[in-house]
């Protein structure tokens, strides 16, 4: 089975993809800063995978802008790494406006840092976590891939960027076998409860504020704008449930190690919007939880309405989703209730 090479893999999307590709069979070896991931959840991962070959799983603390960091993941096995799986990054929409150094340099900087070391180790096969932030705000829904992308944030700029270097890569030289993934809505959590989302500080997106107020962590939900032209005026998105993108990445790293070389980029969404208010009233049915909240004015930088046309994945990797928001709410709020304050309390 291939050796992998996964960048943040000790995220939120990192450690479920693992457990997906470990399952699979590949062997990994994980290159993480632990910026916003944990070893924790690679302990969990392994021992749900049942992992006793510290060989399968190798766990590199190092930084993709950091060559010698580079250099110590590519050598860390004796097998050559055949593919990467490049999750690394910043996500955060609002901190990328403070600090847009920052995610210029690990976004942009660290991808080519990455890409560099790839070609001096002979490695040209690469799966991109992109995201539907690129599209800013879409002219039409569902969105394709042949949207505009006109991104609205440093941070969707950043992702923009990236997938223009790797399509030019893909143009300049032979052998590239890219996939640029671009994510709707990321939730939910392995149906174990063992590993989840767990974001540093106070949580930013929809579901960790959901699920900490429902367990009491924090007091209400604040409903970022009802005056959306939608039909209950709260804001849709096509949330996707981790797993299921997890099951994508696995998907479209068969696909390129099976046909010639060349650059896949695709969305991953279900191809359904839910808004805010159903999102809440889903949830507070599976919790059992009230779930108090305020309607407040819009977030800059949000925009009404996003949701993928996903027939392009669908056709190309044979892969669909299958878990839809009752599941998405029901994980979440099985992880967040086993673990009240995530990763820390083990
Ligand atoms: P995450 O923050 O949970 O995971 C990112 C991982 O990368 C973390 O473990 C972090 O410690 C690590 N990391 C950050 N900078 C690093 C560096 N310089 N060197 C090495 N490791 C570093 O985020 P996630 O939600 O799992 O997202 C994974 C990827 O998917 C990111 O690139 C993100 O931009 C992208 N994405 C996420 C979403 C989302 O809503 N979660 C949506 C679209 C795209
Ligand atoms: C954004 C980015 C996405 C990025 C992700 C992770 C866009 C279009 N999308 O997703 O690319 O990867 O962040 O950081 O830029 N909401 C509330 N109250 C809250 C939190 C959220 O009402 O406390 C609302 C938001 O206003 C939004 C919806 O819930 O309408 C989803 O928000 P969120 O989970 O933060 O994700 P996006 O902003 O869609």
């Amino acid at each position: 089975m291939p050796q992998l090479l996964i960048t943040g893999g000790a995220g939120f999307i990192g450690s479920h993809s693992c457990l997906s590709f470990l399952e699979a069979g590949h062997n990994l070896v994980i290159l993480d800063n632990y910026s916003n991931g944990s070893k924790e959840a690679l302990k969990r991962v392994a021992q749900l995978v049942g992992l006793h070959d510290s060989k399968r799983l190798r766990l590199i603390r190092g930084d993709i802008r950091n060559k010698n960091d580079l250099d110590k993941a590519f050598t860390a096995s004796d097998q050559p790494i055949e593919a990467v799986i490049h999750f690394a990054g910043l996500k955060a929409v609002s901190e990328s406006f403070l600090d847009p150094l920052k995610y210029w340099d690990v976004n942009l900087s660290g991808s080519r840092s990455l890409l560099e070391a790839m070609l001096s180790y002979e490695c040209k096969t690469i799966v991109f976590s992109s995201s539907a932030t690129i599209y800013g705000c879409p002219q039409k829904i569902p969105i394709d891939e042949t949207a505009l992308v006109q991104p609205v944030n440093p941070y969707g700029h950043t992702k923009a960027a990236v997938e223009r270097l790797l399509s030019d890569l893909a143009e300049s030289q032979n052998g590239w076998r890219i996939a640029s993934l671009r994510y709707f809505n990321p939730v939910g959590a392995h149906s174990s409860g063992v590993i989840g989302e767990d974001p540093n500080g106070l949580p930013n997106n929809l579901f960790p504020v959901v699920s900490q107020v429902a367990v009491g962590r924090i007091e209400e939900l604040k409903v970022f704008g009802c005056d959306w032209s939608t039909p209950d005026g709260s804001a849709i998105r096509d949330f996707i449930h981790v797993v299921d993108l997890a099951e994508g990445h696995l998907a479209a790293l068969e696909v390129l190690l099976r046909e010639p070389p060349q650059m896949l980029t695709l969305n991953l969404g279900t191809g359904r919007g839910h808004s805010v208010l159903e999102v809440l009233n889903a949830f507070q049915k599976v919790s059992k939880r009230n779930i108090p909240y305020l309607i407040e004015r819009r977030r800059p930088g949000d925009v009404a309405c996003t949701v993928a046309d996903s027939t392009m994945a669908e056709q190309r990797l044979g892969w669909k989703t299958k878990l839809n928001l009752f599941d998405m709410c029901k994980d979440a709020w099985n992880w967040q209730k086993m673990n009240p304050l995530g990763y820390q309390e083990k």
